[in-house]
């Protein structure tokens, strides 16, 4: 039996991946690879959540809709929106685009897209007494269903002019993302990326949230693994070419420790109320390093 325990094909046979090449033209090699890793130790996770090539073009539809929603969320957002305005433009985005909004009915999340103002770490609900006003933070998470494939990303928007050390809070947690994805490539372990994450923000005298991270995407919304932005260099899975993941810190100014006792069962807070931000870009690791499906 293999290491994930999945059966592999015969040399000749077709790859298990569909590309209808044979297996030892296709995926033989890096399952090979993946195998003598798990034998040394390392976490190997199992193939099945390797994207094909028919998965990925399904996901870059998804996220052609995502990306898309978040550059007119940009064009609009404003001093004197309500965040209910938001999720009305997301679902119209996602109709005029046969796509489905993930967060609507997911898990019981009210809404169709998270609205994070200031202080608010994740899972803002958009709501039409919530305006917004000039000096806010604000970011905006959005995932959408197309045929089945999911896609997830997420920016921060500043309205208007807003206080200087907001906007580098804002600024170091995109670099630390930039950092991250410069660090991806295939056959390294899940750490070494979020580690380059987690420096450029505590070198900047930010925090990173523990509770929250990234996930494996694509054919379910949270795929493994989970994506921590307080694990160390060295440790977690192999990453492999066809994971599908993302890269969404949350970063906050003061202390890291949050609030989890909103009455909504959903909105999180940080503990010392002083702002927080994230972005959050969505990849899949590819031979020679990433691709970037959605931002
Ligand atoms: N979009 C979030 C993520 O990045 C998940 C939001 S789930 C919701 O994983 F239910 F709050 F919408
Ligand atoms: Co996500």
């Amino acid at each position: 039996m293999s290491f994930d325990g999945l059966p592999s094909p015969g040399r000749n046979d077709k790859c298990w991946c569909g590309s209808g090449q044979k297996y030892k033209k296709c995926h033989q090699k890096n399952d090979l690879r993946m195998e003598v890793l798990a034998g040394q130790g390392f976490e190997v996770l199992p193939r099945d959540l390797l994207k094909t090539a028919e998965d990925i073009e399904g996901i870059k539809r998804s996220a052609e809709v995502n990306v898309g929603v978040l550059d007119y969320v940009g064009e609009h957002i404003a001093a004197g929106v309500t965040t209910e305005e938001i999720d009305q433009w997301v679902n119209e985005y996602c109709q005029a685009h046969d796509a489905i909004p993930a967060d609507l009915d997911y898990e019981g999340y009210p809404k169709s897209v998270c609205t994070s103002i200031n202080e608010v770490v994740c899972h803002g609900i958009p709501s039409p007494d919530e305006v917004l006003k000039e000096g806010d933070i604000v970011n905006v998470d959005m995932s959408t269903i197309k045929d089945g494939y999911f896609s997830d990303s997420s920016r921060m928007y500043c309205i208007g002019e807003v206080d200087p050390e907001w906007k580098r809070l804002v600024d170091v947690t995109k670099q630390s993302v930039e950092a991250g994805l410069a660090a991806v490539k295939p056959w390294i372990p899940l750490g070494d990326v979020t580690a380059a994450v987690n420096k450029v923000c505590t070198d900047a005298g930010f925090s990173v949230v523990a509770e929250f991270g990234g996930h494996g995407i694509g054919l379910e919304f949270h795929e493994d693994p989970f994506v921590s932005f307080v694990r160390e260099a060295g440790t977690g899975p192999i990453l492999v070419p066809g994971m599908c993941f993302t890269i969404e810190p949350m970063v906050n100014m003061g202390d890291a420790a949050i609030d989890m006792n909103d009455p909504n069962g959903w909105t999180v807070r940080t503990a010392d109320g002083l702002p927080t931000a994230q972005w959050e870009v969505q990849i899949v690791v590819t031979e020679d390093g990433y691709e970037l499906l959605s931002w």
